[in-house]
């Protein structure tokens, strides 16, 4: 069986004002599903016949959403807790330590951000069955979205050899947020984005991250070793806390010569931004997405989202206004990745 773990530590901070330091969009129900983003991931790797049970790894402030969450739907995962936040890298090492001690040294596992959207759970389980495939092979297999635009915050992935029967390609290079020009030209160049989503074999991982991340490694394993169960969570030890902070695209994926990606055919959205969420909603026929108490009227192409307030707009076009009891954003649809710079500006006044 393949062992999900999912990464539920990040900040989301495009999504502000909804998204908070406090409570973070995997934490919300911000998709079509019904469920939170989180909750939705964890019913897409369901256990079953072809998932063991999850392993969650999020911040000790995230505790109890992650618990809680989680036994809402009924599923009762080992929720990994880090003292500090570190970065996807040491979170997602010491969950594949964690599957090695539960599963055994051969075992499989598939990384998942808990804040993505995907559209056809089916269709991921088919690219999954893919990924088995390659990861048997020894490499650490990554999920390859092709690009719709230049986006700068996600990473670039140039697809070589096919192995496998073509199920699977090697990868040839990994480029972590490039900036706009090369993303350009790797588009151009029919790179893929990474999904953000990995399935290995867990000694292949950690063989890796050995190699070219060996401080992180050693301050994970310690900290594991001296992890203590408490009330279903298990607490990593104050070592975690040397771990430098570095994300696994840094720390392995620029830099490992067995990776593999196959491609997702399925919808895929890591709902990173406004405008991302406005692209997988469905709009009216003006074009318009309203969500809580909104009126509109001879409005176009808008994103309007209230949490609170009745929030009513006239004549407005292209435009994004998400409110909430203690805060409104106001802005331009395609500006909604320099939400991020607010949030910071915000943060340096506090
Ligand atoms: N437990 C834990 N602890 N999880 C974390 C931490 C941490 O300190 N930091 C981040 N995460 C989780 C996030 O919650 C998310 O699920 C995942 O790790 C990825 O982190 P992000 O911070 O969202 O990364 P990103 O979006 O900038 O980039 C990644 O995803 C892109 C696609 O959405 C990269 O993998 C890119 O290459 C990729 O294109
Ligand atoms: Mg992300």
């Amino acid at each position: 069986k393949i062992v999900p773990v999912i990464l539920a530590g990040g900040s989301g901070t495009r999504l502000w004002p909804i998204s908070r330091d406090s409570l973070p969009k995997q934490f919300l129900a911000l998709g079509e599903g019904e469920g939170t983003l989180y909750q939705e991931t964890l019913r897409r790797v369901a256990p079953g016949p072809m998932f063991a049970a999850p392993i969650v790894v999020t911040n000790e402030e995230f505790r109890f959403f992650a618990q809680r969450q989680a036994r809402e739907i009924g599923i009762d995962p080992t929720v990994l807790l880090e003292p500090v936040r570190r970065d996807s890298a040491p979170a997602l090492l010491a969950a594949t330590l964690l599957a090695q001690r539960l599963h055994g040294e051969e075992a499989i596992v598939l990384v998942l951000a808990a804040d993505h959207v995907i559209g056809d759970a089916p269709a991921f389980h088919g690219a999954c069955r893919k990924a088995l495939g390659a990861a048997g092979l020894g490499h650490i297999v990554t999920f390859g979205i092709t690009p719709t635009e230049p986006r700068t915050s996600y990473g670039y992935i140039r697809p070589g050899a096919s192995l496998n029967g073509g199920s699977a390609a090697r990868v040839e290079a990994f480029a972590e947020k490039p900036h706009a020009e090369l993303a350009r030209q790797y588009m151009d160049e029919g790179y893929l984005w990474n999904s953000g989503n990995f399935l290995f074999p867990a000694h292949v991982m950690l063989e890796e991250a050995e190699l070219y991340e060996p401080d992180v490694v050693d301050a994970v394993r310690r900290s594991l070793a001296h992890a203590k169960a408490d009330l279903g969570f298990c607490r990593l030890g104050p070592e975690f806390r040397s771990a430098p902070s570095v994300s696994i695209d840094y720390a392995v994926m620029e830099r490992t010569s067995r990776a593999a990606v196959v491609e997702g055919s399925f919808p895929w959205s890591d709902v990173g931004s406004w405008n991302a969420m406005r692209e997988i909603a469905v709009p009216d026929e003006r074009g318009n997405v309203q969500r809580g108490p909104v009126r509109l009227v001879d409005a176009e192409d808008s994103y309007v989202h209230s949490e609170g307030p009745l929030v009513a707009a006239v004549g407005v076009k292209g435009l994004s206004i998400i409110a909430t009891g203690d805060a409104i954003l106001v802005m331009p649809s395609h500006r909604s990745e320099e939400v991020k710079h607010l949030v910071a500006s915000l943060k340096a006044d506090r």
